[in-house]
């Protein structure tokens, strides 16, 4: 029989990668399809030498997103907020990947997700700045927004809503830092409220298992994570594999939102979003039900043995 060819956004990033790694290792019914802007790139020729078949797309441009999806069963749909910093593009983006999925006739699509902050958090609720004139948390706001493009061109979607990736630590400049005692520290302003938190590649791994459950979970809203944890667990988790002290240094969010970094603010808010609907968040965000979509879930502690040498320290 003839593989069913999922077409992969964000092939050669941290969501896109993990699931074209887990269709080529898998090699049971499905096959890639990664899409990529640089067919040349180092990262789109290891996908290719592992068995993908690579094509170029560009999410800005619908016409290389509908020849891309075209023949496809599936597509996973990701968006790169973080690339440009603008809820309006990646509305327009999703917009368009909606439009291609449908003209492609795709059978599902799994869209990675997160709330529409807005119906916690009003604009006029003030315990929060509205950010860009007209959102709460601008990276999710934008993505929960969207999720009504691909409803109303009945494309047959799997709503993914994915957590905080552990891998942050490494990337993010998230890691322990020196504070003026001289401990190693994480911050956050979370105070003592869990935070879902997930190993970026096992994202893919789910979005693995939801297109082989396929239409059971198509019209479904559905959350990920590897394990809930609060900043105090984070960081004796830290202290188990570092071999040294790392202590949790909780913030409030109104200092958190002027560390003066590029989007702090949508930060600051997003954790205080985390924390004050708490009960809200972990519950839609179920390990044991990602475990059963990915049962090589990592937890924390197995993530941190695996990466901690990639986690920069002062
Ligand atoms: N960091 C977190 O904790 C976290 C948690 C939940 C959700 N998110 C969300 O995750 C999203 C990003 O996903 P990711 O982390 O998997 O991304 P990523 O690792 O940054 O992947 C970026 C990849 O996307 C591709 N790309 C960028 N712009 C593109 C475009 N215009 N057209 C086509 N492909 C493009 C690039 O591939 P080529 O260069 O090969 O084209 C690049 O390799 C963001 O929207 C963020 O809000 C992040």
């Amino acid at each position: 029989m003839a593989k069913k060819i999922i077409a992969v956004l964000g092939a050669t990033g941290a969501q896109g990668g993990g699931l074209c790694r887990a269709i080529l290792d898998d090699r049971d019914g499905f096959s890639v399809r990664a899409l990529t802007r640089d067919l040349k790139s180092a990262k789109a020729e290891e996908l290719a030498r592992l068995g993908a078949e690579v094509v170029e797309a560009d999410v800005d441009d619908e016409k290389s997103l509908e020849r891309a999806f075209t023949g496809a069963y599936g597509a996973f749909c990701v968006t790169f907020f973080w690339a440009h910093f603008s809820p309006e593009k990646e509305m327009a983006e999703v917009a368009a990947m909606a439009k291609a999925a449908k003209a492609a006739n795709l059978q599902h699509v799994a869209w990675s997700t997160l709330e529409d902050t807005r119906k916690w958090v009003p604009l006029d609720d003030n315990r929060m700045p509205t950010l860009q004139g007209k959102y709460k948390v601008p990276h999710f706001d934008g993505k929960g927004e969207s999720n009504q493009y691909f409803r109303d061109a009945g494309v047959p979607t799997t709503f993914l809503l994915t957590s905080f990736y552990w891998d942050n630590f490494i990337y993010f400049g998230m890691g322990p830092k020196k504070g003026p005692d001289g401990k190693l520290a994480i911050t956050l302003p979370m105070g003592n409220k869990k935070l879902p938190g997930i190993a970026a590649e096992d994202i893919g791994k789910c979005a693995y298992g939801v297109f082989k459950a396929g239409p059971d979970f198509t019209g479904k809203t559905i959350g990920i994570a590897g394990e809930l944890l609060t900043g105090a667990q984070m960081a004796a988790a830290f202290t188990r594999a570092l071999g040294r002290e790392v202590v949790y240094n909780s913030v409030p969010p109104e200092v958190y939102r002027t560390f003066g970094f590029p989007g702090a603010d949508d930060l600051g808010n997003m954790f205080q979003f985390k924390r004050d609907f708490e009960e809200y968040f972990c519950g839609v965000r179920d390990p044991k039900f990602s475990r059963s979509l990915n049962p090589e879930l990592q937890s924390f502690d197995q993530w941190l043995a695996a990466n901690k040498s990639r986690i920069p320290l002062e």
